[in-house]
């Protein structure tokens, strides 16, 4: 099939190249053109664990192309996504102009029937006002022709994107015609060959999906931490309760890992927009403001510790950190704990020399000009001269480290590990002072 993808950011350009991998024909258009020239030229500007080979071979094999020009894209594609950003308002709220811009340009240039389909997580009812704005478009051209909008909202994990686009759990469109349900399976097929991941509902409730699966993840991991909280009060031990309760299966073991708080691009914008939309409708959605608000509460907890152990004033402390991005297997910074905790030591008169396998780039670009961090392009070399270790993300190759190494290597034998990765017996046994999350301290 003939597809056509408005947007190269990160789902965008998933899409696109997945698409193209299982034999579709894909035109990906961005308004960018220094992005348009890089991606021609084989630069991914993301770091995707196997993106680049399904780009390269899509590529090579002539079924995905790049362009900056919006009608060569619409001429392309019978369908055509819509996978732009969504940039939270002040409010909170997804501001839409860039998603209606598509809309109407698509209208502007369309000959013949098309198939536009939303894939950017947007607010419920957006795919009503991409239809409105393609009809005034439409109607001001004097031009009769069909289309349809729909609904097909993605979730993609970072680090994990193309395998999860290539093996769905399930694949949600919603729709209320029969022409695209037609063609959602025709271009779905590759993906659900062996039972039907397809799942179609009305255009509102594929919209609101997206949002009620990303806020009951982030409540789950919010009433974790919660929970871990309460734990350290009662003398309890949140691993210990994980397990108890993970065991049932009506709870699960997935999701229920306590931390330093949730980031990245989802979780944190949707449920504030999810909250947005029900207080424009007149409805306090008291649960999901709490998640909210455990969120940003959880992400203090690391400084929190720091401040117990050294006191108010870290005016002259040095803080070790290890891990970035706001999960492991990404450069992703946005939303992430490690920011929060950076920030606040800043504020507190401390420094900073901090190491992540692979966001230095995105730490130097986002705190480049600042002389109280230290990037440093080794996990060890943080620690020389540092009063603590401080763990922000769970990166594989920090799960088990030469701790007489640290010992050594840190002014005071202090680890406050935001992810739960060591023993708290181990711990003590090498005289190290450790601080966890809903472990004692
Ligand atoms: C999420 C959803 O998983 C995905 O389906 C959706 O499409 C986009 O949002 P992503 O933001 O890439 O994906 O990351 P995810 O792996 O879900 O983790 C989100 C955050 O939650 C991370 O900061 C992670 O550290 C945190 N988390 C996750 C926990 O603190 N505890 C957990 O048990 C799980």
């Amino acid at each position: 099939m003939k597809i056509a993808i408005f947007g190269t950011g990160y789902v965008g350009l998933v899409t696109g190249a997945c698409l193209a991998q299982v034999g579709h024909n894909v035109c990906c258009v961005d308004v960018d053109k220094d992005k348009v020239a890089s991606l021609r030229a084989g630069v991914i500007p993301i770091y995707e664990p196997g993106l680049k080979d399904v780009v390269e071979h899509a590529v090579a094999e002539g079924r995905l192309s790049f362009t900056t020009d919006a009608r060569e894209a619409v001429d392309h594609g019978e369908v055509i996504f819509i996978a732009v950003g969504t940039p939270p308002d002040e409010d909170g709220s997804a501001d839409l102009r860039y998603v209606l811009a598509v809309g109407k340009t698509v209208a502007e240039h369309m000959q013949d029937y098309r198939l536009v389909v939303t894939k950017s997580t947007v607010p419920v009812g957006t795919a009503d006002k991409v239809k409105s704005a393609m009809t005034e478009v439409l109607e001001a051209r004097a031009a009769t022709i069909a289309f349809d909008v729909a609904s097909n909202p993605e979730f993609l994990k970072e680090g994990a994107a193309v395998s999860d686009f290539m093996k769905p759990d399930r694949i949600v469109v919603g729709t209320d015609s029969p022409r695209v349900e037609k063609l959602m399976r025709e271009l779905y097929a590759p993906f659900n060959r062996n039972h039907d991941k397809l799942i179609f509902t009305d255009v509102r409730s594929s919209e609101l999906t997206k949002y009620a699966a990303n806020a009951l993840l982030a409540t789950k991991i919010s009433f974790m931490n919660e929970l871990a909280n309460i734990a350290e009060k009662v003398g309890a031990d949140i691993e210990q309760v994980r397990q108890g309760i993970g065991s049932d299966p009506r709870i699960g073991y997935h999701f229920i890992y306590p931390g330093c708080g949730y980031g990245g691009s989802c979780f944190p914008k949707d449920v504030k927009a999810l909250v947005k939309t029900a207080e424009d409708l007149s409805y306090a959605p008291q649960l999901l403001s709490a998640v909210d608000a455990v969120n940003d509460r959880q992400k203090e907890r690391l400084f929190q510790k720091l401040r117990i152990r050294f006191g108010d004033d870290l005016t002259g402390k040095t803080i070790a950190l290890w891990g970035l991005a706001f999960k492991p297997n990404t450069d992703d910074m946005r939303e992430a704990p490690s920011r929060t905790l950076m920030e606040a030591l800043w504020a507190a008169g401390a420094k900073v020399r901090a190491f992540d396998p692979e966001a230095l780039h995105e730490a130097e670009r986002l705190y480049g000009d600042r002389d109280d961090l230290q990037l440093c392009s080794s996990a060890f070399e943080v620690l020389d001269g540092a009063d603590a270790l401080v763990i922000c993300t769970e990166w594989q190759q920090f799960r088990s480290p030469d701790f007489a190494e640290i010992k050594q290597r840190l002014t005071h034998a202090v680890i406050v590990d935001g992810r739960n990765l060591y023993d708290p017996a181990l711990m003590a046994e090498k005289g190290i002072e450790y601080f966890s999350i809903g472990r004692g301290r």
